[in-house]
């Protein structure tokens, strides 16, 4: 939500900063903007919409500067427009900021900057900060301490990097709710709301804490508390590769994402079966804490949007097989519902990002709660990943399609992990667990022979691009792949869909049912494969046209199904993993038809750092 990149160092950094803000459009594309030093004078230049807008504009005007910033924008106060799009400047024109996050007090900051005569231009929040530092850097003259005194007036959340052209030679971030990384090049650092515009030009980043401002000049860089406390940090090598950040070929992220699945949920996997007894899972990032983890009688698992949909299937698969209760709560209902949650609990956040706003509040909740905190987060040293006691890294590699999704079979396949963990230290060790490590090591194969069949798919989507509505019906395992699958429609072809369990079906839904109702149900042969039949007669007794995924084999589904596509046969918890695959396929295959934005769909931004 709001992508932020800076630079200092001896290069033109008007280039370097359109690239980077490329990589983080993303987070938010509703405008950009950029500002930099020329001459001891600031410079700004904003556009609407997409990057390419501020790329074409600042291409004519042939700037050259060593130190600058730029943002691209997802709106929270202020329409999409060139006057609240980033950087935001002070009255005079000399400092200019770009924020990701929320100021809370803005209004009552506002009403007092505007009785000391300061003058807005913009409707956005972000704007007393840069009015804010202004006043204070007009009392002491010193920038550091500007930001630093205008950092402690603020409530609220801020990832921000600032420029003042009275000290040109300084590029100051400061961090609190929102993610900053510093990256240190040759002569040269950066600044970015994560490490995708970086790792073109170095691997080796700090991560900023809550609280913590760095001041950075081309020769160097010193981080203190906004107390101004000094604080020491550890450089860190980020191991994702720049293609890895490239579409490489495919036409949209999203597509790149769903055929990576196959090498993604090896990854996930990779290294984490005990080489003496395979049957055995390790998990580096749980060892130590073998003692706590055997204990908990009680689970709650906080998620957002697809992560929260992985939750489910954990729900559903570690009741199962530990006979432990688990929740699975919507990270903003949990943070504002005061739930029942103590040091008996163990709060599991799965988050692809690691930066989702309800769930980093979630999780920082749980643990003023004593509870224990997992953190299931694919990016590392993201900020969830950081808050939380101990957890796993997906090793899916960068997400960039809006739409979520090797994240979410990677985040199930922690969940097989976590629970095949955890069963051994509690002893519920039994044959089972041998046959599902097998399973789950075939399964990297029957996704990549699901995805040989795209072409079954598109001609899937094509009878039925026009539909305005689709219903998304599954049971057991797969009632979380039904809302998924309705998700991945919504989010990216804007066609309404709504998923649930099948059998909910009758108590009201099934009043929507005529021959213009494409119903797409989960009917694989699973232990509730009869009542997933009876569910579809009773949609097709109605004219509903049912799109079935079924199980190879079996053939008599054709005769009650109008189309079919079938998926290899696995163990039954596993069934998410495959039956997923053609739900992402048949929306990513929509969306394109219908001319949608799949890697930027309206109004969404991948990682939601604001409440
Ligand atoms: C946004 C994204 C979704 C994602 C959700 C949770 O809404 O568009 O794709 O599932 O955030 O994100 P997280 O990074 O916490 O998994």
């Amino acid at each position: 939500m709001c992508g932020i990149v800076g630079y200092i160092g001896n290069r033109n950094a008007v280039p370097i900063l359109i690239e980077g803000i490329k990589r983080l459009e993303y987070r938010g594309y509703d405008s950009a903007g950029i500002a930099g030093i020329s001459n001891n004078n600031l410079f700004c230049h904003k556009s609407v919409s997409k990057v390419v807008f501020l790329e074409e504009k600042v291409s004519k005007l042939d700037l050259d500067t060593n130190i600058g910033i730029v943002h691209t924008r997802w709106a929270t106060h202020g329409e999409p427009s060139i006057d609240n799009a980033h950087p935001h400047v002070d009255c005079k024109g000399d400092i200019a900021i770009v924020h990701n996050g929320i100021i809370e007090n803005y209004d009552l900051l506002k009403t007092h900057l505007e009785s000391d005569g300061h003058v807005f231009a913009s409707e956005t929040d972000t704007e007393v900060l840069a009015h804010l530092i202004e006043k204070f850097f007009d009392i002491d003259g010193d920038f550091e301490l500007a930001v630093r005194n205008a950092l402690k007036h603020v409530v609220g959340a801020y990832g921000i990097a600032v420029i003042n052209s009275k000290e040109p030679d300084k590029l100051i971030a400061a961090k609190n709710g929102s993610p900053i990384v510093v990256a240190i090049g040759k002569d040269e650092y950066f600044v970015a709301s994560d490490v995708a515009p970086i790792i073109e030009h170095t691997k080796d980043v700090v991560y900023l804490d809550d609280n913590e401002m760095a001041t950075i000049t081309k020769d160097g860089y010193t981080t203190k508390t906004i107390d101004n406390v000094p604080t020491s940090k550890k450089v860190e090598e980020v191991m994702w590769d720049i293609d890895m950040i490239e579409r490489d070929g495919y036409d949209h992220f999203m597509l790149k994402e769903i055929h990576e699945q196959p090498v993604s949920i090896l990854n996930a996997m990779r290294g984490r079966f005990d080489h003496g007894n395979e049957c055995l899972v390790k998990l580096g990032g749980l060892e130590g804490h073998e003692d706590v983890l055997a204990k908990f009688n009680r689970i709650v698992i906080i998620a957002c949007g697809t992560s929260w949909h992985a939750g489910l299937i954990g729900e559903y698969m570690i009741e199962a097989f530990l006979r432990t209760p688990v929740e699975v709560e919507y990270a903003s209902e949990f943070r504002y519902r005061n739930p029942v949650v103590d040091s008996e609990t163990l709060v599991i956040a799965i988050s692809q990002s690691g930066e989702t706003a309800d769930t980093l509040a979630g999780v920082k909740l749980a643990k003023e709660m004593h509870a224990t905190v997992l953190g299931v987060c694919n990016v590392v040293g993201s900020s969830i990943a950081r808050e939380s006691d101990f957890g796993i890294y997906l090793h899916a590699g960068p997400e960039i399609g809006v739409a979520s999704t090797k994240a979410f079979t990677s985040q199930i396949t922690a969940l097989y992990l976590l629970t095949l963990y955890i069963a051994n230290l509690r002893n519920v060790t039994t044959l089972f667990n041998c046959n599902l490590v097998e399973a789950l090591k075939a399964i990297p194969d029957q996704v990549a022979s699901i995805l040989k069949k795209e072409n079954e798919i598109e001609a899937l989507a094509e009878l039925y691009k026009s539909s305005e509505n689709f219903l998304y019906l599954g049971r057991g395992y797969n009632y979380p792949v039904a809302l998924e699958g309705a998700l991945k429609l919504k989010e990216i072809s804007y066609i309404h869909a709504e998923g649930m369990p099948a059998a909910e079906m009758k108590h009201g839904p099934i009043a929507l049912i005529t021959k213009d109702m494409p119903v797409v149900f989960i009917a694989i042969q699973d232990a509730a494969y009869q009542k997933a039949l009876g569910n579809i007669r009773e949609v097709a007794a109605r004219g509903g046209k049912v799109i079935a995924i079924g199980t190879e084999g079996d053939d008599s589904l054709k005769e009650k199904a109008d189309h079919v596509f079938y998926i290899p046969k696995t163990i039954d918890m596993l069934t998410p993993l495959l039956s997923v695959i053609p739900l992402q396929l048949l929306a990513y295959k929509i969306a394109v038809m219908r001319e949608c934005d799949v890697d930027m769909p309206r109004n969404l931004a991948k990682s939601v750092t604001v409440e």
